[in-house]
């Protein structure tokens, strides 16, 4: 890497917001414009100019907005930021993270390196263990810039920013702060672009951070290793890249495990580029298709969470890497390639090749690891952003329970899911007359025929599940251009497993 992002590290502590120091204090207010709590006490230090913008109506409290009140050496802090909250019956832990998010973000803009987020006392409850963890993630997502091939002159930006949890939980900071670093990691890995990050050095990434973290380790299939291992799917794949295809295994085994804790293996697509191969992409946006590797990056973020963590569950993620590429070795339309699971597809788009890669990744967590729980995530199909949109991500599975869990985690982790449906008639339109299965189905569901796709190497006996992030892996609204990435999966992810330890 040219250069480090921002440093930031997090603390919570007893805070008296009058006396805090910072150049920026962040305090919420809810959408009916009263100031409660801290920004009472603050509003009256600073001689009511809060409760006065707020009357003539320069800042409502709405989510999304905020407004930047000068210290003027009345308090401690330099400025007080408020942040809109939205509606107060409304608001849940997730508007907190938001809310620190906006605050960090904030507080980088304006080139300031200390940052207070006083937002547990405000006018409504939360639980504060959960609200400081949302706090720690939000800073850490809103601290975030990618900037490593910026030169210094262009980079506005403080090296380091550090943010108290004013009043908040110290063990659920730091869980958020590892959480926020492992998403930081995802995002990295996914917006460095493609003649940089190709599979050998996503497999080096994954090594040098495995090597940082106990209890992790790293194993990585060279091209050689998949032909003898005859992973046909992911090998047909990076056929036709100079850059070959990896398998990356990252492994997590703690000593203590309570007994009848399932094994977990998360599975993530990194298709370093996807230029659709021989079907190839149109032009336009093709520069996104470097980010065709958010499952993989949220695989390696949320491992390194997971085991700084010490969560007491076996985990074992798997990285399936390629570059898609046109040339005279790519596969082709009509190619009958034999995957891992002895299944033979035919080809009729090569443009559909992340399935290709995460069916061997699949049987490889079913046949090798004998994974109790399957989950894969993929930027797999343009279908799931035309369904959802860029906010949520599709969830598709074999099992009811493990969705259920999953929308549980979702909930809690602020990253949205919506269940869609897999299986049945959208397997049938995945037969072909010449192969036992064809690479694409109709014109229509292309989300779900993907996913039913997927199910038939996960088959019925393994719990599996499959995240279609094709939409927010792709998306963060800090982009003026609209694509980048936020790590999506990483949270998930985490606590999923998280959620598991504590059954
Ligand atoms: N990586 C793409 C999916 C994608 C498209 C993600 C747009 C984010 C934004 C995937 O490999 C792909 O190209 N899928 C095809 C499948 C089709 C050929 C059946 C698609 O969605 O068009
Ligand atoms: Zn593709
Ligand atoms: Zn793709």
């Amino acid at each position: 890497m040219e250069k480090q992002l921002i440093k930031i590290s997090v603390k919570a502590g007893k805070t008296d917001v009058v006396k805090a120091k910072g150049d920026v204090l962040a305090v919420g207010v809810f959408d009916d414009g009263k100031l409660a709590g801290d920004a009472m006490s603050l509003d009256k230090a600073l001689g009511g100019w809060m409760g006065k913008i707020i009357k003539i109506g320069d800042f409502k409290g709405k989510a999304k907005t905020d407004y930047c009140v000068y210290g003027d050496g009345r308090i401690g802090a330099k400025r007080v930021l408020m942040v809109g909250l939205g509606a107060k019956d409304k608001a849940d832990t997730d508007c907190i993270r938001k809310a620190a998010e906006q605050a960090a973000a904030k507080t980088v803009s304006l080139e300031g390196s200390s940052l207070v987020c006083a937002f547990f006392n405000c006018g409504k409850k939360f639980d504060v263990k959960k609200a400081s963890q949302a706090v720690a993630e939000g800073a850490f997502l809103g601290g975030y810039k990618y900037d490593e091939f910026m030169t210094d002159k262009e980079n506005k930006r403080p090296g380091r920013l550090s943010v108290t949890v004013a009043n908040g939980d110290n063990s659920a900071t730091n869980k958020g702060a590892t959480i926020g670093l492992g998403q930081q990691l995802a995002r990295t890995l996914v917006v460095r672009p493609a003649n940089i990050m190709y599979p050998s050095q996503l497999a080096a990434e994954a090594r040098k951070m495995a090597k940082s973290v106990a209890g992790l380790t790293c194993r990585v299939m060279t091209e050689k290793q998949l032909a003898d291992k005859k992973m046909g799917g992911i090998l047909a794949v990076g056929g036709g890249s100079a850059k070959p295809p990896r398998l990356i295994e990252l492994k997590y085994s703690p000593a203590k495990i309570k007994k009848d804790t399932p094994h977990i293996a998360l599975i993530g697509k990194a298709i370093t580029f996807d230029s659709g191969g021989i079907s190839i992409k149109p032009s336009a946006n093709m520069q996104d298709m470097k980010m065709d590797m958010g499952g993989g990056g949220a695989v390696i973020g949320a491992m390194q969470a997971i085991a700084r963590l010490k969560l007491p569950v076996k985990v074992t993620g798997i990285v399936c890497s390629a570059e898609n590429m046109p040339d005279g070795t790519s596969y082709r339309p009509g190619d009958i390639v034999k995957t891992y699971s002895g299944k033979t597809v035919e080809i009729q788009n090569t443009d559909a090749e992340g399935r290709m890669c995460l069916c061997d990744g699949i049987y490889y967590a079913k046949k090798d690891l004998k994974a109790d729980i399957i989950i894969d995530a993929a930027t797999l199909t343009g279908a799931c952003v035309v369904a959802l949109g860029k906010y949520k991500a599709g969830l598709m599975s074999n099992d009811d329970g493990l969705v259920k869990q999953l929308m549980s985690a979702s909930v809690a982790s602020g990253e949205a899911l919506w269940h869609l449906p897999c299986g049945d008639e959208y397997t049938q339109e995945m037969k072909s007359e010449i192969a036992d299965l064809k690479n694409i189905g109709s014109r229509w569901g292309g989300a779900c025929t993907a996913g039913s796709f997927l199910r038939e190497f996960a088959g019925e006996e393994v719990k599996w599940a499959h995240l279609d992030i094709a939409g927010p892996g792709m998306y963060d609204p800090a982009v003026k251009s609209g694509s980048g990435s936020r790590g999506f999966a990483v949270r998930v992810f985490t606590e999923f497993v998280a959620q598991t330890a504590e059954k």
